[in-house]
């Protein structure tokens, strides 16, 4: 197991010697420890990659695809190892950590496809004075910033553009989950990444590691995954460099079921949409919009499916919903949860933490929520659904827009043209019709509002890692 820095292409302790513990949610226990980089590491790896980045930018297109497509293959062939990994240090069922060792992988060898497809253009000044040519020259160094809830496929949808554009990165594994992060980038130097270009640095003081690396003159972007209120703090930070920031940050996804809907596919989707990875995912289903002719029948379903998933350690067979990160975690859903039943609304099924160790809570569906309970205003990040019924499809439209954050949303309806017409209304970056994911490699993946700056995934998320340079010439 890798529990050490990769700056340079050499595996460290950090100077200090200290060492931080990461712990099996499932039990609490101390899985190993690992070296903690602090701002001195954070400089040493931005040098090591403005170093490396020279000639990586430099290196062909079609070269850097196939060693992004040599990345793929390698995280395809360590399925199994990192799915076990990841479901060890985050606790998520193996059939989930399996699932994103694929969706992690897969940004590999779309980005491996498009590093060739880099296009800028050419044209005549209207004056017909000369030419305007447009390209794109990577940006620099990356500061790349991770949460724990996707250990590995949070890395690769920001590391595998970056590359493709020609970048070299540094990157701050979450605290809670650097094992993957560390094993993938022993991979990827396997795989053929030169030495430099992917610099990990874990850490336990996030401040003044992210102090470092916006202070170090060749880091030119920050791109983030995370809270919406730590993306503010380093925007704000990014700004005394005026960095390029891509933020990725909280969600508070309505899901809409209209009355027509087949009602037994709404329920399919909203467990996909709420219950993924343990429901620890930003664009998890927050809030369910249910008609009110349908809302009872809709919640007795949802609430049968629920109440028969086995929660255990992610390793159990047939484990469907893991624990959650931290005591903490535990104590914001149930605190959520208390609020919402002590403002009327029912639990159909679970509504409390599991009484064994580890963080586990009992998948939950919360009846008749009123709608302003703040389990509607704050990100749950948990297995509890809350249902509010409605009968006026204006009123829900404004109710399901009425926050700041506009990352992902669900619609259910057999009326395609009403869906299209719904989904064009609600200020979400990203629409499931249908449909209860939404997240794909070859998708712009991204929020509005205060749910992030910019997007990942598709070829938008390469542009990202790209300045556009315009050169006026005349021949
Ligand atoms: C996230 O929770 O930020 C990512 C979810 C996804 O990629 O599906």
């Amino acid at each position: 197991m890798r529990n050490q820095l990769l700056i340079g292409g050499k595996w460290l302790d950090g100077g200090a010697g200290e060492r931080f513990a990461v712990l099996d949610p499932a039990t609490g226990s101390e899985i190993t420890t690992v070296a903690a980089g602090g701002p001195a590491e954070a400089t040493a790896a931005c040098d090591a990659a403005a170093e490396a980045q020279r000639s990586w930018a430099a290196t062909a297109p079609r070269v850097k695809a196939e060693v992004l497509r040599a990345c793929w293959q390698a995280m395809v062939d360590h399925t199994d190892e990192l799915a076990r990994l990841i479901t060890l240090e985050h606790g998520k069922p193996l059939v989930d950590s399996t699932g994103e060792v694929a969706y992690a992988a897969e940004f590999f060898r779309w980005n491996a496809e498009e590093a060739v497809r880099i296009h800028g253009s050419l044209g005549m000044a209207p004056g017909g004075t000369n030419r305007i040519i447009v390209h794109h020259p990577p940006v620099g160094v990356v500061a790349i910033v991770t949460p724990w809830n996707f250990p590995a496929a949070m890395i690769t949808r920001k590391l595998a553009p970056a590359l493709a554009a020609g970048n070299a990165v540094v990157i701050k594994p979450p605290r809670e989950t650097p094992l993957t992060a560390l094993r993938i980038a022993e991979l990827l130097e396997e795989a053929g990444v030169p030495a430099g270009v992917v610099n990990v640095v874990p850490t336990t003081s996030s401040g003044s590691w992210f102090d470092a690396a916006v202070d170090h003159k060749a880091v030119r972007m920050v791109s983030f995954t995370g809270s919406t209120e730590i993306g503010r703090q380093l925007l704000r930070r990014a700004a005394d460099r005026v960095l390029k920031t891509v933020m990725e940050l909280g969600g508070n996804a309505p899901f809409i079921v209209f009355d027509d809907a087949d009602l037994d596919a709404a329920v399919e989707g909203a467990m996909v949409a709420k219950m993924r990875h343990s429901a620890e995912t930003c664009t998890a289903a927050n809030r369910f919009f249910v008609e009110a002719g349908v809302a009872a029948e809709f919640t007795a379903k949802l609430a049968a499916v629920m109440g028969s998933m086995k929660v255990g350690n992610g390793f159990e067979e047939g484990v469907t919903c893991g624990p959650m990160i931290n005591a903490q975690a535990i104590e914001s859903i149930d605190s959520l949860v208390r609020q919402a039943v002590g403002a009327g609304a029912t639990a159909a099924v679970g509504g409390s933490p599991l009484d064994r160790p580890g963080f586990f809570y009992a998948p939950t569906v919360l009846a008749d929520v009123a709608p302003d309970s703040p389990i509607t205003s704050e990100e749950i990040f948990g297995p509890v659904a809350p249902v509010i019924p409605f009968t006026d499809t204006e009123a829900m439209i404004a109710q399901a827009n009425d926050t700041e954050m506009g990352l992902a949303a669900y619609v259910y309806t057999a009326d395609l043209a009403r869906g299209l017409r719904v989904s064009e209304r609600l200020e979400s970056g990203m629409v499931g019709l249908n449909r209860g994911a939404v997240s794909d490699p070859a998708a712009p993946f991204g929020g509005m509002k205060q749910s992030g700056l910019g997007r990942e995934g598709a070829s938008e998320g390469i542009y990202e890692f790209t300045e556009t340079q315009y050169i006026a010439t005349s021949w």
